[in-house]
């Protein structure tokens, strides 16, 4: 780890403007549903406050449109944040302006304010300079424990770093020392698992992940793309025709290098996600008209079950089926039991698959779950993360 961190620096007294990355899954009612990335957050800002730090906390919430949305307020957050600290958290309903910067200059050491939903602000998403003087003007110091957003080069996360020391919290320095460990000096072999429903946002990282894997096992909606292009048909499933041509450069790629890339070999159909009673397991050749894949068939658990109990690391990112449905979400389920029995270091990311560990109840047998979905995928893609660029070298 070449970044300085929290622990590298004196925060006695100092105001901190602090990057976190709250933007948690809610239900209809505005209710959160997984508080996964708060409590990931918690040891930093607690470190910070017996510090005798002022915690100026920032995040993001869904995806408004530079302007506010009732629907997206952090007063939700605020609630859950003060019960798992055990702490009073103070909210104003403002990103900047007076009433925030009155409330920040009134905050002593030990003390918590979080400002409202920073992408109310238009400036956020376009890194506007005047903003990230004004986070800036808040405080003495930058603290981000956002890896969630690292890949977004925006105000809060990175422009804010241009006018303040910036430093990593706890949070950012476990997602970055894992994830480095995981693909620059892996033990081996190493598997990558790769699910969810689409490979669009994913060819990049296929591509970077072939130079470094020994074996690449896909699932989910995105395989059935690669399973087309081999000349399957598949029914009324979730296919990715624009991307046919993509899956195939991806498969002679893979063959070029020599990587053991599968694809599953039977697959669960059933008329449609709600057809439970429906579901039936088909060799991955043989999906009838009007039957659509949602999970990963038995034959398939066995043998990416055998290579992952084989393996020496393991990166996961995406389901294996669609795991929202109980009935859907086995295959998943079965394959994290038994990564969850492997000697691997395991790495799984991404929201879906935090909710899916949460299901097979495996959070403390995988080594590190990672809190990035977008920032998990381009780190493993081999890019430079904004959000991480911006802060100082040791
Ligand atoms: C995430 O949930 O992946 C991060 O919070 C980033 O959110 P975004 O994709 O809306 O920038």
């Amino acid at each position: 780890m070449t970044k300085k961190s929290v622990k590298d620096i004196d925060l006695t007294g100092k105001r901190v403007f602090t990057r976190v990355d709250f933007n948690v899954p809610r239900n209809e009612q505005g209710e959160i549903t997984d508080d996964t990335k708060i409590r990931a957050a918690l040891p930093t800002i607690r470190y910070m406050l017996a510090q005798g730090a002022a915690v100026i906390l920032a995040s993001h919430l869904g995806r408004p449109k530079g302007k506010p949305d009732e629907s997206l307020r952090m007063d939700a957050v605020a609630a859950r944040l003060s019960q798992l600290l055990g702490h009073h958290v103070q909210k104003v309903d403002e990103v900047v302006g007076e009433a925030v910067s009155l409330a920040a200059a009134a905050l002593q050491p030990g003390e918590l304010l979080l400002l409202e939903n920073v992408r109310f602000h238009p400036g956020e998403k376009s890194n506007d300079e005047t903003l990230a003087k004004a986070y800036a003007g808040l405080a003495e110091l930058f603290v981000s424990d956002a890896f969630g957003t690292a890949h977004r080069a925006h105000a809060s996360n990175t422009g804010v770093g241009q006018y303040l020391p910036a430093v990593a919290g706890l949070l950012m320095v476990a997602e970055i020392e894992n994830l480095s460990k995981s693909v620059h000096h892996p033990l081996r072999p190493l598997v990558a698992i790769v699910g969810g429903s689409k490979i669009a946002d994913k060819i990049g990282v296929l591509h970077n992940l072939l130079r470094s894997v020994d074996t690449l096992l896909l699932g989910g909606g995105m395989a059935n793309t690669f399973l087309k292009a081999k000349g399957y048909q598949l029914g009324k499933s979730l296919v990715e025709d624009d991307q046919l041509t993509a899956a195939a450069e991806i498969m002679q790629e893979a063959a070029a290098l020599q990587v053991n890339l599968l694809l599953p070999s039977d697959l669960i159909v059933a008329d449609s996600p709600q057809d439970v009673p429906g579901a039936q397991a088909v060799a991955a050749d043989s999906v009838q008209a009007g039957k659509m894949a949602l999970d990963i068939g038995p034959q398939t658990r066995k043998s990416y079950g055998d290579l992952v109990s084989k393996a020496g690391t393991v990166l996961w990112n995406g389901p294996l089926g669609m795991y929202e449905v109980d009935a859907f979400a086995q295959g998943s389920i079965e394959l994290l039991n038994i990564l969850a029995q492997s000697e691997a270091f395991s790495i799984v990311g991404g929201g879906d698959m935090i909710a899916a560990v949460e299901k097979a109840g495996v959070d403390k047998q995988i080594s590190h779950i990672s809190t990035g979905g977008g920032a998990t995928l381009e780190f493993w893609e081999g890019k430079e993360l904004p959000g991480i660029a911006v802060l100082q070298e040791i």
